[in-house]
């Protein structure tokens, strides 16, 4: 072992150089996301066999149990853990002072035992050392006061002092791993969220990120809208943190609100920028990803994840009691994570056990960890480790359950995970150089996430909620899609899903016409295009520009009260009786037709509830409210595709998920059961992967089974 002891002093000198350089960033905004590193690493070079394994703390157990824990993981077939998440006070026990003999004593272990180690910069709890000495360090609240040391995550993103520290931890760091060959890669952080720090250091970085971003005060007034209450500034000192809060008590401009948000989403990336760099420089053959969380809203995760090799994600579908069995929102956060990068991705937390830092919530039944597992492999996993190995004793996280119980015993969950890891093994060849490949693409972006947060519009109104009543019906149609962005290639798609894009750019709407125009189908619903970049609404009847492809006109616009509901039928060619809910466009088709009218609301009855219009090749398709019936999206999902000529390989029964990785010649099939009874589903002809049994036509899935076929 090489530097028993390593100890890393920096000069006062040097460390008050990166202050100066930490605090004074000069980057323009726009050059900041182009700066971003091309591509170096796929989740697994080919020759690494698919990554399987835990998120290891050897720091909570005593060294003498270390073996014992590697030991069990090897023969459960673990290839990989993830290490020194939250370890800084042991890597650091006091400032500038660097101890990692006993992380090279669990590296060496996990050598003898081939298994591969993920490190992390350990900077989302900061030591206490560092709290105390360096307060500017914590995060300031909206009352003004500061965050109180003893839980995590609660640094400030702005103040020099914090990030030098995190670039000399992660810097000793790189220095000391750089040559170790059980070291793959970096996590950076854990789980970074945004920030609501409100200190004086990032209200003067927002005034510096605001002046870099429209040179001009009177660019930002305008882009503001600051002639409403006279809200103009005359000095770029006069801007404030504007009040985020959301709901009726609100009452900062939602200009302003949203670049607030966008650049504490930006603090983030810059700060785990600083770590990247260094990792990058240090130690070049090291792939660097995040543990990123689905559907977050607090970072635009677009511009974060440039600076990453791959990204990785945290995958806990099991959330209270309320939650429905199947899990479309893991398919959804999956579908969204390869979107990112358009690659496959890795699952860096996946559900072990039952969790919750309170109560518990539901245990994953026989199967259902297998289950996860498959869901998440047939959306574009390329490897999975579960959180946690052993379940803690103490502190806060003590009922989020690992693959081992507090008791450390080899039980169910152990072989279940086992299980998972040997056939993986059996996957390891057909499943090099596959990804998912979809023709139907739902667009997901940030300005329209954090513009619906400042302002829903309607009550009920929430992004993810609305893109969801799509995506679920695509799913129960066995039919993948993509998350895009507002600026990717449209026409690769031949349907395209835009619900709810609340802030759509004019060169975005003249984008989605002319991908109707030329063949695509376009679908989108009540709110779109209402606001322009900076959440000011379009001076332009809705639905502005796009009233070209959907042929329709809105004049006036409703909330409807909770409670109420209007009847809704479908005309020829869209059967069924509906019921609406929450907001209605008082829709006016010019040149579409009508395919759902509301009926015995006498307001209501010139009014279209769904539009379907023909422009050039392709078609547009609009929905002017809000549906409660699921039987609604299913039967618009099964005419959009039709439009689309978009032919499902297998109709799924309800429950059960279809899902096709492709690519190097090979198409895997992945069929999974997730309701508790037997189901039969007619397949084509192939292999199933893990029996080795031929198909061609039914087969039968018990509870939470899983087939995967090579056709
Ligand atoms: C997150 C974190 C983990 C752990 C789990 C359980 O996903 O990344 O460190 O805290 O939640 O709470
Ligand atoms: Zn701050």
């Amino acid at each position: 072992m090489k530097n028993k002891k390593t100890l890393y002093s920096f000069s006062i000198v040097a460390a008050t150089l990166l202050i100066t350089l930490a605090s004074c960033n000069t980057t323009p905004v726009s050059a900041q996301a182009k700066s971003c590193k091309a591509e170096v690493q796929p989740v697994n070079p080919p020759d690494r066999p698919i990554l399987v394994g835990a998120d290891y703390y050897p720091e909570h157990w005593p060294e003498e149990r270390w073996e014992t824990d590697i030991k069990l993981m090897k023969d459960a077939g673990f290839n990989v853990v993830r290490l020194a998440e939250f370890s800084w006070i042991y890597m650091e026990p006091t400032e500038g002072q660097y101890e990692f003999d006993w992380l090279d004593d669990v590296l060496d272990l996990l050598a003898r035992y081939d298994i591969y180690a993920i490190i992390c910069t350990p900077t989302a709890v900061m030591p206490a050392w560092l709290a105390q000495k360096y307060p500017d360090a914590l995060a300031t609240k909206a009352d003004g006061t500061r965050i109180v040391w003893g839980g995590r995550k609660n640094n400030c993103f702005s103040t020099g002092t914090y990030r030098l520290l995190s670039e000399r931890i992660t810097r000793a760091m790189a220095e000391h791993f750089k040559d170790n060959p059980v070291v793959i890669g970096w996590q950076t952080d854990n789980e970074f969220g945004g920030t609501d720090c409100r200190c004086s250091i990032c209200r003067t970085e927002f005034q510096d990120w605001l002046r870099k971003k429209y040179g001009t005060l009177d660019k930002l007034n305008q882009a503001w809208g600051n002639h409403f209450w006279g809200l103009e500034f005359t000095t770029w000192g006069e801007i404030t943190v504007p009040d985020n809060r959301v709901g009726r008590w609100a009452s900062s401009n939602p200009s302003a609100c949203l670049d607030w948000q966008r650049f504490t989403s930006w603090l983030n990336i810059r700060f785990q920028k600083d770590q990247i760099d260094i990792i990058r420089e240090i130690c070049p053959h090291h792939f660097v990803t995040h543990n990123l969380m689905p559907f977050h809203k607090g970072i635009n995760y677009y511009e974060f994840t440039k600076d990453l090799d791959f990204v990785s994600f945290d995958n806990y579908p099991i959330w209270g009691a309320k939650r429905p069995k199947i899990s479309y929102r893991a398919a959804a956060a999956a579908d969204f994570m390869r979107g990112l990068k358009q690659k496959n991705f890795l699952i860096m937390e996946q559900t072990a056990g039952p969790h919750g830092w309170s109560s518990l919530q539901r245990n994953p039944w026989p199967g259902e960890i297998r289950l996860f597992c498959y869901q998440q492999l047939a959306h574009g996993a390329d490897g999975q480790i579960w959180f946690r190995w052993r379940t803690c004793t103490a502190g806060r996280e003590q009922y989020w359950h690992g693959i081992l119980g507090h008791d450390g015993k080899p039980l169910r969950r152990y072989k279940e995970a086992a299980q998972v890891a040997k056939e993986y093994r059996k996957l390891d060849e057909h499943l090099k150089g596959t990804t998912v490949r979809s023709d139907v693409a739902i667009i997901y972006d940030y300005d329209t996430v954090w513009a619906l947060q400042i302002q829903p519009g309607y009550p009920a109104n929430n992004f993810e909620d609305v893109m969801r009543r799509y995506y679920d019906a695509l799913f129960r149609a066995g039919v993948n899609a993509d998350f895009i962005p507002t600026c990717a290639d449209f026409s690769k798609y031949k349907l395209v899903l835009a619900p709810d894009l609340y802030v759509l750019r004019d060169k975005v709407a003249n984008n989605l016409n002319d991908f109707v125009k030329k063949g695509g189908t376009l679908f989108t619903d009540c709110r779109v295009g209402v606001k322009d970049e900076n959440n000011l609404c379009h001076p332009r009847t809705l639905p502005g520009l796009l009233s070209k492809a959907l042929g329709i006109r809105i004049e006036e616009y409703s909330a409807v009260a909770d409670k109420v509901e209007y009847k809704v039928s479908g005309t020829d060619g869209f059967p069924g009786s509906f019921t609406a809910k929450h907001y209605v466009d008082w829709v006016t088709p010019e040149n579409a037709s009508t395919l759902a009218r509301y009926e015995g609301e006498w307001h209501l009855k010139p009014f279209a509830a769904l539009t379907k219009n023909t422009y050039g090749k392709g078609k547009a398709w609009y929905a002017g409210t809000v549906i409660k019936e699921d039987a609604f999206y299913d039967q618009l999902i099964k005419n959009l595709l039709e439009d689309a000529a978009i032919h499902p390989l297998i109709k799924p029964p309800l429950g059960v998920e279809v899902s096709i990785r492709q690519g190097n010649g090979q198409k895997l099939l992945f069929v999974i059961n997730h309701t508790e009874e037997q189901q039969t589903v007619s397949v084509p002809v192939g292999t199933e992967l893990l029996t080795g049994k031929t198909t061609d036509g039914p087969i039968t899935l018990n509870t939470f089974e899983v087939a995967v076929i090579k056709l």
